[in-house]
């Protein structure tokens, strides 16, 4: 039976993984995975994160069966954090997932089972693993116009012409903050106009919170989600803690979905717990006891906001830094960009030759199509790297 079988290939940054590892220099750089760095080049088990599982290992009762909609308590937390604590939640259907690719893939889902021929639009472009995620449910994938090449910066005149004729009852996928894989996002006043016309015309935003406290701040960051919490009768959800509270392996995130009333919700919850259970059936429990332990308690909180405020503030410096080393390394302005930019990722204007010569011959990884991890780079790689991408976009 399985002689039949072909392989299917690696992509993005999980291919750049692959084939960083495999490669003996030992003065690479990995700017291709979508992990945040410290500047010794390593992504740290928070203080915070540490504090909560020694409290779990001394107080944690039992390891029994958690239920297939994972941590209840954990999952109303995320979505005080993620919507604000005002927030009516009475209409939203929410669990756990093992990630946040679990939580699209359940939102998809469900979306496909009561819109089977819904098309669901991407940005141009989106995350690599976006439109596979979606394809794998039986949606179509289709995209708006988002990034303009040119000047690095949103498309958003395109952006809204296009969703102005996209057909009722179509699904949006939007990211809330720090856009992978560009680094650019909605302002609060494109946010409104976006919500505006999902409002008008019938559109279902399905919003991927990956990157909360990254960009701007914790408040700043859920702007979009709030926003359309309070304007819309229906969207969903999906919110990881992967990055923010740096559980990356622990697998922990929520998908949630607002319906139109307390009744719809418990049905639509039914049937995202059937998604479930015919798929991963439970949620391990590890990294959302952890946050449980952090949000539920004031002094932890306050450690995690001091500690994703300084990842954040990392970023923000070495965005800085690069975009001056890179003017003075190709002597234009042409990198300047990176300190408008928001979050871990930005696409740099590269062709796919160029890309692999800084693979190649300066042993620098990026995914490609030029996106670029800011947080892997460390202060003492910078000049390095400025001087690299300086040669390979010299000719
Ligand atoms: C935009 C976006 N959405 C969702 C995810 C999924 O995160 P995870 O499944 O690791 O929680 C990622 C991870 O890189 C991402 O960049």
């Amino acid at each position: 039976m399985f002689e039949e079988i072909e392989t299917t290939p690696l992509f993005g940054a999980n291919l750049v993984a692959a084939n960083f590892k495999a490669d003996p220099r030992v003065d690479k750089i990995d700017l291709g995975l979508g992990v945040y760095r410290n500047d010794a080049g390593v992504t740290p088990v928070l203080d915070v994160v540490k504090s909560a599982e020694m409290r779990l290992v001394q107080n944690q009762p039992t390891k029994s069966y958690q239920g297939l909609l994972g941590d209840v308590e954990y999952s109303r937390l995320m979505l005080g954090l993620v919507l604000g604590e005002a927030a009516d939640t009475s209409r939203i259907a929410v669990l756990q997932t093992p990630g946040g690719v679990a939580a699209l893939s359940i939102g998809f889902h469900l979306i496909h089972s009561v819109r089977p021929n819904a098309q669901v639009w991407v940005s141009d472009p989106t995350w690599a693993n976006h439109a596979p995620v979606i394809k794998h449910t039986g949606l179509t994938v289709r995209e708006y116009p988002y990034f303009d090449q040119e000047t690095a910066s949103l498309d958003f005149d395109g952006m809204m012409t296009c969703l102005s004729v996209v057909p009722a009852g179509d699904a949006v996928l939007l990211q809330a903050s720090c856009h992978n894989p560009t680094g650019v996002d909605l302002s609060p006043a494109q946010w409104d106009k976006v919500i505006g016309i999902c409002k008008t015309r019938g559109l279902l935003p399905v919003i991927d919170v990956a990157y909360q406290g990254f960009g701007q701040g914790l408040d700043e960051d859920a702007y979009g989600p709030r926003k359309a919490s309070e304007e819309l009768p229906e969207w969903v959800l999906t919110a990881t803690c992967s990055k923010n509270f740096s559980v990356y392996r622990d697998r922990v995130a929520i998908a949630a979905v607002q319906t139109r009333s307390p009744q719809n919700a418990e049905s639509t919850l039914s049937q995202m717990r059937r998604f479930a259970n015919v798929t991963y059936a439970m949620p391990a429990d590890h990294a959302a006891a952890v946050v449980k332990t952090i949000l539920s308690d004031d002094a932890l909180s306050a450690d995690w906001k001091a500690e994703l405020s300084a990842m954040r503030t990392r970023v923000h410096h070495v965005r800085r830094t690069l975009a001056h080393a890179l003017r003075r390394a190709t002597n234009s302005d042409r990198f300047d960009f990176l300190e408008r930019h928001t979050g871990m990722f930005s696409l740099l204007p590269l062709t796919e030759t160029q890309v692999e010569n800084l693979e190649h011959h300066h042993a620098i990884y990026l995914v490609k199509g030029g996106r670029m991890n800011i947080a892997g780079l460390n202060s003492t790689q910078i000049e390095r790297f400025a001087a690299a991408v300086a040669q390979v976009t010299a000719t």
